[in-house]
């Protein structure tokens, strides 16, 4: 039975096209702002070009545009796939996409401006605050309606996965964003000191663990055994997995406040459920690396598996590196220092960017009417070219980030510090330079990316004009 026309992949093909653009956007922004960094005369003493106003703009840009999308677009698939059911309302569908990419505006024309609430990862002010609980309950009643209607008794485990994330981000969104408002531009939060503090990186940290995340292995779950051919390694692992992964990361916020005013409790209790964190992580890991056993030959010639393998191993990195720079002798080197932004970008361009690049590679043809991509050998040169491009953001990050802790806890033997900060900043430059670098790589890759879904996405509507039935014949 074809059960094709009866999902909404309209939905699924607008966020995936998204995805693609905006991914373009947020990481030119990126590219931008690392070149800033080393030539500072970049800022061109202009407010809304200043590294200070762009860089919210490149963190928004990369999670919420790049990263939100993919979640939306892979999510409705996934839902709607697994349930053997259409999405629960058209139009609310309609209003998720379109009230996001409001959302996305909004945040690239009132950040350059300066209205920001100060708050990292939720620097939006109020008004579009309300318009993103809009779209998120929307959002929820539109996944969840769709649970709801499924043909099949069973809830797939990728789905877990999506709606954990889609429940805990709309309660770390109104709790972090609480603000009383004083003009349609400015807020005040609705917490003060060292709690402000403590809400906002219990936010910060689940942003990390469900956004990040939570919804991302959502897409491993579904789109590794897809392209792999094979059925997931095991089903009672991933049941483990997922409670004992969204158990721990709600109590790790408090290693971003290590050396704090916090309770020194909380934050050793901070650090050791990060240690702890480190064994759901790594088994979420094994179990979708494990699903190619019997398969690896496969990783030979088919390079969306190679993103989407890769991903998992950058998702283990950074989930080993992570737990250890939460024990806080470490943090007293780390903390402050580019090893975090280095750490950062392992996860998101290692994990996040690979694993969402691989699962939209698998969308594309099929939202298409087509077999595969326009050109197969792009997207392997896509894979090599990010792939160098994130070797040379993080080796430089992490080499940088030792030398300036260490730099800055150097002390001579008449107490005084060894160093002074410009030198520090000095010996930093030719670190930014390969950082910037990489990045122009990983940048040129997805590039590649829109070139090849722009070429995917005409011939397709060619074909799909000519023969109609095609756009509902693939699987
Ligand atoms: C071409 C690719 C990219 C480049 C060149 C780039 C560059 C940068 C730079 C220069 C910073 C500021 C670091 C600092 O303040 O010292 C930054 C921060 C950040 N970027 Fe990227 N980025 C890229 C892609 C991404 C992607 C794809 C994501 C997420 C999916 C991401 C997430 C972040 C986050 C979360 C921060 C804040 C880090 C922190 O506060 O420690 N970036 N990026
Ligand atoms: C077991 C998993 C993880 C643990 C325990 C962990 C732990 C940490 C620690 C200790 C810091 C430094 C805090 C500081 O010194 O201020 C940090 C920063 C960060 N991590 Fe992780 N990490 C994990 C996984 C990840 C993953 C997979 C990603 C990305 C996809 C990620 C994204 C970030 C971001 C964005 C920051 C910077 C926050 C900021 O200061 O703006 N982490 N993480």
């Amino acid at each position: 039975m074809d059960t094709s026309q009866n999902y909404n992949y309209k939905v699924v093909k607008q966020f995936a096209i998204a995805t693609v653009v905006w991914g373009v956007v947020g990481m030119l922004v990126g590219v931008f702002i690392a070149a800033q960094l080393a030539w500072p005369a970049l800022n061109f003493d202009t407010a809304w070009l200043s590294y200070g106003r762009l860089r919210p703009l490149h963190t928004n840009a990369v999670i919420f545009a790049f990263g939100g999308c993919a979640l939306f677009a892979t999510s409705y698939y996934v839902v709607q796939r697994t349930s053997q059911a259409r999405l629960f309302s058209d139009g609310l569908a309609a209003f998720t996409f379109w009230g996001w990419q409001a959302v996305i505006v909004a945040a690239a024309i009132s950040l350059p401006l300066g209205y920001t609430s100060g708050k990292e990862y939720a620097e939006l002010e109020w008004p579009i605050d309300i318009l993103i609980t809009l779209v998120w309950v929307s959002y929820a009643v539109v996944f969840f309606g769709t649970l709801v209607k499924r043909k099949v008794p069973h809830i797939y485990v990728a789905n877990w996965f999506f709606g954990g994330f889609i429940l805990a981000v709309a309660l770390l969104h109104l709790v972090n964003s609480a603000a009383i408002p004083v003009t349609m531009t400015k807020s005040y939060s609705a917490y003060a000191g060292v709690q402000d503090a403590m809400i906002q990186w219990w936010y910060g940290h689940n942003a990390v663990g469900f956004f990040l995340t939570a919804g991302f292995l959502g897409m491993m779950y579904y789109f590794i055994p897809k392209q792999a051919d094979k059925p997931v390694f095991s089903y009672r692992l991933s049941i483990v997995h997922f409670w004992a992964l969204i158990f721990t990361y709600m109590w790790a916020g408090p290693h971003h406040l290590h050396y704090t005013a916090l309770p020194d409790w909380t934050q050793s209790l901070g650090m050791v459920f990060s240690l702890i964190l480190l064994a759901p992580s790594w088994g979420g890991m094994i179990n979708g690396v494990m699903t190619l056993s019997g398969a690896w030959d496969k990783l030979r010639s088919d390079p969306i598996l190679k993103f989407l393998i890769v991903s998992l191993s950058f998702y283990g990195m950074s989930t080993f590196e992570g737990p250890m720079m939460s024990i806080k002798t470490v943090n007293a080197l780390s903390h402050y220092t580019d090893w975090t932004v280095g750490h950062v970008h392992a996860g998101a361009l290692g994990w996040v960017g690979f694993i969402t690049m691989g699962s939209i590679y698998y969308l594309l043809p099929r939202l298409s009417g087509k077999k595969e991509m326009w050109s197969v050998r792009l997207i392997e040169a896509h894979f090599w070219v990010a792939t160098i491009g994130i070797v040379l953001y993080i080796a430089a990050m992490w080499i940088a980030g030792v030398m300036q802790g260490l730099m800055w806890r150097a002390v001579n033997a008449d107490g005084t510090l060894t160093y002074t900060f410009v030198e520090s900043v000095k010996a930093t430059y030719p670190y930014y330079v390969i950082r910037f670098s990489g990045g122009l790589l990983y940048l040129a890759g997805m590039c590649m990316m829109a070139y090849n879904t722009y070429m995917t996405v005409r011939d397709g509507e060619k074909v799909t004009a000519r023969i109609p039935s095609l756009a509902a014949a693939h699987a």
